[in-house]
């Protein structure tokens, strides 16, 4: 079996819900823009070729949102700000070393 393209991928839960949802949504807690800036720093660091960032659906932890997994490490984070982003960018995504306070 070959490698696929990338080294790593990196997915952002976007899902909405209504806002009188149990669960809530990592949509309502910044989630979209936390994606786009992810998207963004991956490419002025020089990722875009090793590092997919993608959009996902629910991954089951909304409690502890806006949650991100990254494989193929299987790193979960959780409750990630706008401002956490250049952190987890820097880290992890560049230095391979994931973000432990972030940790779920
Ligand atoms: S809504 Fe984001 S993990 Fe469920």
């Amino acid at each position: 079996m070959s490698a696929g393209p990338y080294e790593r991928h990196v997915f952002v839960c976007l899902n909405e819900r209504d806002p009188d949802h149990p669960r809530g949504c990592c949509a309502a807690s910044g989630s979209r823009d936390i994606h786009a800036r992810l998207k963004e720093l991956s490419k002025e660091r020089g990722l875009r070729h090793s590092v997919r960032v993608n959009k996902a659906g629910c991954l089951d932890t909304c409690e502890r949102g806006p949650s991100i997994v990254v494989y193929p490490e299987n790193v979960w984070y959780g409750g990630v700000t706008l401002g956490d982003v250049e952190e987890i960018v820097e880290s992890h995504l560049v230095n391979g070393l994931p973000v432990e306070r972030l940790r779920v």
